[in-house]
C-alpha cells in the first residue's frame, strides 16, 4: 500500500502526461489510490486505455485522454476539456518525455529538436495552459518529471540540455506564479526500471549498465518515484516550490573512481501492487 493516507487527494483532480505507462502509470496508481481524479494523456489511445482498464477495477477514477504535447493545441484542448468535465485542475504531473541514445556527433538537427520539443517545449505548454486556464485564478500544484542530468548526459545530450532548461523554468515559475497559489517543482529520477523504458534502448543493457554506479546497487522502481511525486503535491510541501528532488539513490553524487561501495542488498526496493490480493514486496528499512 501507498505509505500516504488514505484519502489524502479525495476530491482532487490530477492530469499525468506519459500516465499509460512506467513512472507515469505508478504515480497514476498511488494517486488513485490516495482519492484523487486523474485524467493520463499521451499520444497512443491503445497504451492509455489499457491502463485505465487496469487502474479503474472498481470505481472510474482515470480517464484517458490522446495529446501530443509537443502540439500547443493539442494542449489546449486537453486542459480545456479536463476543467470542462471535472471543474476544476488541482495537480498536473508533467511527466510525458523520451529521448534516443546517440552521441551528438551523430545527431541530426530533426532529432534534437524532436527532443527538446517534447521535454522541454512541451512541459512549458502544459504548465502554461494549465496556469492560464486554471491555477493563476484557483492555484495548484506542479511535478515535472526531469533525469539524473547534473553532471551532463552523455549519448543523451538533447535530454540532459531539455531537463536542465526544465529545471530552470521551474525555478522561475515557482517565484512568478506563488502569488497565484502554484507550487511547482521536480522529480530528478536516477535509473528507474520498467518495461517500456527498457524497450526504448533496444539491445543497450541501459539499466544493468548503470547499476555499479548506483550507491544501492540496484536501480529504482516507479513506485519509489511515485511517492516523491504524492509528497510534493501533498500539504506536506506547502513550503517547497522550486525545489529538486532527486529520486536516485545517491547515484548523481557517487563516482566509483573516488570511492568502492561493495555490493550490498541493504537498500531494497520500494514497491506496492494496486490489487489487493496481490502480496507486498518487502520494504526499504529507511
Ligand atoms: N526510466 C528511467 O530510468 C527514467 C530516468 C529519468 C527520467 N525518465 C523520464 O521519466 C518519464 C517517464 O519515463 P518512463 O521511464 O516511465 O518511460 P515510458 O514508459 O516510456 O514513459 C514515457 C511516457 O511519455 C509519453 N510520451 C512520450 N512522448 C509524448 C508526447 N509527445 N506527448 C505526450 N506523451 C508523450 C509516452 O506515451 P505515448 O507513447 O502514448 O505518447 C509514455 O507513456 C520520461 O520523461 C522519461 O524520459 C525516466
Amino acid at each position: 500500500m501507498s505509505v500516504f493516507r488514505h484519502g489524502l487527494f479525495k476530491g482532487k483532480v490530477a492530469l499525468v502526461t506519459g500516465g499509460g505507462t512506467g513512472i507515469g502509470k505508478a504515480i497514476t496508481e498511488e494517486l488513485v489510490t490516495l482519492g484523487c481524479k486523474v485524467v493520463i494523456a499521451s499520444r497512443k489511445m491503445d497504451r492509455l486505455s489499457k491502463a485505465v482498464e487496469e487502474l479503474s477495477p472498481k470505481e472510474s477514477k482515470v480517464e484517458a485522454k490522446v495529446c501530443n504535447i509537443r502540439q500547443e493545441n493539442e494542449v489546449k484542448n486537453l486542459i480545456s476539456s479536463i476543467i470542462k468535465e471535472n471543474g476544476k485542475l488541482d495537480f498536473v504531473v508533467n511527466n510525458g518525455g523520451g529521448q534516443f541514445l546517440s552521441s551528438v556527433s551523430n545527431m541530426s538537427t530533426k532529432g534534437w529538436n524532436a527532443v527538446i520539443d517534447t521535454n522541454l517545449n512541451g512541459t512549458f505548454h502544459v504548465c502554461k495552459e494549465a496556469y492560464h486556464q486554471w491555477m493563476s485564478s484557483h492555484g495548484g500544484a506542479i511535478v515535472n518529471i526531469t533525469a539524473n542530468m547534473f553532471r551532463g548526459m552523455p549519448m543523451m545530450a538533447h535530454s540532459g540540455a531539455a531537463r536542465a532548461a526544465v529545471e530552470n523554468l521551474t525555478k522561475s515559475l515557482a517565484v512568478e506564479w506563488a502569488q497565484n497559489g502554484v507550487r511547482i517543482n521536480i522529480v530528478a529520477p536516477g535509473s528507474i526500471y520498467s518495461s517500456t523504458a527498457k524497450s526504448h534502448y533496444g539491445d543497450h543493457d541501459l539499466f544493468g549498465n548503470s547499476r555499479p554506479g548506483i550507491p544501492a546497487k540496484r536501480v529504482g522502481t516507479p513506485q519509489e518515484v511515485s511517492s516523491a511525486v504524492c509528497f510534493l503535491l501533498s500539504p506536506g510541501a506547502a513550503f517547497i516550490s522550486g525545489a529538486t528532488l532527486r529520486v536516485d539513490a545517491g547515484a548523481s553524487l557517487y563516482s566509483p573512481q573516488m570511492y568502492q561501495i561493495p555490493e550490498h542488498k541493504n537498500l531494497p526496493a520500494y514497491e506496492w501492487k494496486f490489487k489487493e490480493d496481490e502480496e507486498e514486496k518487502p520494504k526499504a528499512k529507511l
